[in-house]
């Protein structure tokens, strides 16, 4: 199948060099090219070009852009959608004053999460999944990484692992796989957490791998959560395994989780809400993507990652959403890419860069996805004309999304 799309008044998110990742500087600049055409062969970008260079093609379908922009899809990098339930009654205690850890403490969080998805066949959590999954294609991601997390258990942890499985045969968008055993310490090992790591490590990490069913490892490295030396002993067991880490770290305080991430060859290493001068120097350098999540940010009142200062010290950061039901429910990928803009001071085209290209990266894809390029998947979608890419961060809540395509197919959302 070959579809042409013309009279495209902008493609944004050009991408021709080869670069898998955009760092420092470079993530300014976008790349664009207008009044263009776009043909897709098969799920790939086959070419595309400026309406006076179009000429007759022969094609199997023809999409009129009408003069809206085309864009690469968002690739998400943190998410955690699989989940059973919802947590407004927590809330409503964030709004009555108690903090994120406060409540956590108290057995609510992941915890309460974890009660409720063991109460949940594996059937209905998918369904409950496949409505966010849904919801997130319509706000126009393409490719997204769910953690496994609210398990806590070796047999729950294996459920939502193959719910993720099933959403990866099942949906258009493309789907990683992280097994994040260690989000927090089940209810029945509190007290007892060097045991719960040993749980992790001798038993859910090796029948995570006989059954292949994560791409990636991740540790909540934080206070009041896992220890340096602890995420240490689980990422390496996990490397052994063929699993590549990524981390939560310096949510809550400067962990030492970046540091580790990096020893440990982490693919990225995601929040810093709290970064020292010592955690942007130790990312320097390194293949590691930093990861901010400002939903997250913005739904816990917390402070923002500094992005300024680490694009300025030459990182690469990417955006994710983080969607879950306890720090961020929503993944609104349009919503995160405005927030950098309004409260990181990233620009338009920095955010747009780290929502696409440097989120592909950030799960292993970026050869693939993230960008407009010959020979990557067809995975983009339509505007409505617009006077300015800066105009899509600008106007963040104008529905400005017209139409999807995912592997080269229009889905309707
Ligand atoms: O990325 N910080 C740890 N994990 C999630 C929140 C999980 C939850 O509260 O359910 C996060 O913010
Ligand atoms: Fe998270």
């Amino acid at each position: 199948m070959r579809t042409l799309v013309r009279n495209i008044g902008k493609i944004v998110g050009i991408e021709t060099s080869g670069r898998l990742r955009l760092c420092g500087g470079e993530m300014a600049a976008l790349g664009t090219l207008d009044d263009a055409w776009l043909l897709t062969e098969g799920d790939r970008i086959a070419a595309f070009g400026r309406m006076d260079d179009c000429g007759e093609m022969a094609v199997d379908r023809t999409v009129d852009a009408g003069g809206g922009m085309l864009f690469p899809s968002f690739c998400d990098s943190h998410t955690h959608l699989v989940y059973a339930g919802s947590r407004e009654q927590e809330f409503l205690d964030k709004i009555n004053g108690l903090s994120y850890e406060e409540i956590a403490r108290r057995g609510g969080g992941i915890l309460n999460s974890a009660d409720l998805l063991h109460n949940t066949s594996e059937e209905e959590l998918y369904e409950q999944a496949m409505e966010r999954v849904r919801e997130i294609i319509g706000m126009g991601t393409g490719c997204v990484e769910i953690k496994s997390g609210y398990g806590l258990t070796t047999a729950d942890e294996l459920k939502m692992l193959r719910v993720i499985r099933r959403i990866r045969q099942t949906a258009p968008l493309a789907v990683r796989a992280t097994f994040l055993g260690a989000h927090a310490v089940a209810r029945d090992y509190i007290g007892r957490q060097g045991e719960y790591v040993n749980l992790i490590i001798d038993e859910m990490l090796p029948a995570v791998a006989a059954e292949g069913l994560a791409d990636f490892v991740d540790v909540f490295c934080d206070r009041g959560f896992f220890r340096v030396s602890e995420t240490r002993r689980i990422l390496k067991a996990a490397r052994r395994l063929g699993l590549q880490p990524k981390i939560h770290a310096n949510e809550l305080a400067v962990s030492g989780g970046v540091q580790v991430g990096v020893e440990e060859e982490a693919l990225s290493v995601d929040h810093l809400e709290r970064m020292g001068a010592e955690e942007i120097e130790a990312l320097r350098g390194s293949a590691t993507m930093p990861t901010l999540l400002p939903g997250a940010a913005f739904f816990l009142g917390m402070d923002y990652p500094p992005a300024r200062e680490m694009i300025r010290r030459g990182l690469g950061v990417a955006l994710a959403s983080d969607y879950n039901p306890g720090s961020s429910p929503s993944g609104n990928m349009r919503m995160v890419v405005s927030l950098a803009s309004i409260r990181m001071r990233m620009t338009p085209a920095e955010a747009i860069n780290a929502a696409t290209l440097n989120g592909a990266y950030a799960m292993g894809l970026a050869r693939d996805y993230g960008s407009i390029t010959a020979g990557k998947v067809a995975n983009f979608f339509l505007t409505r004309p617009m006077p300015s890419v800066e105009f899509f961060s600008y106007a963040y809540q104008t529905p400005l999304i017209r139409r999807i395509f995912l592997a080269g197919e229009e889905v309707v959302a």
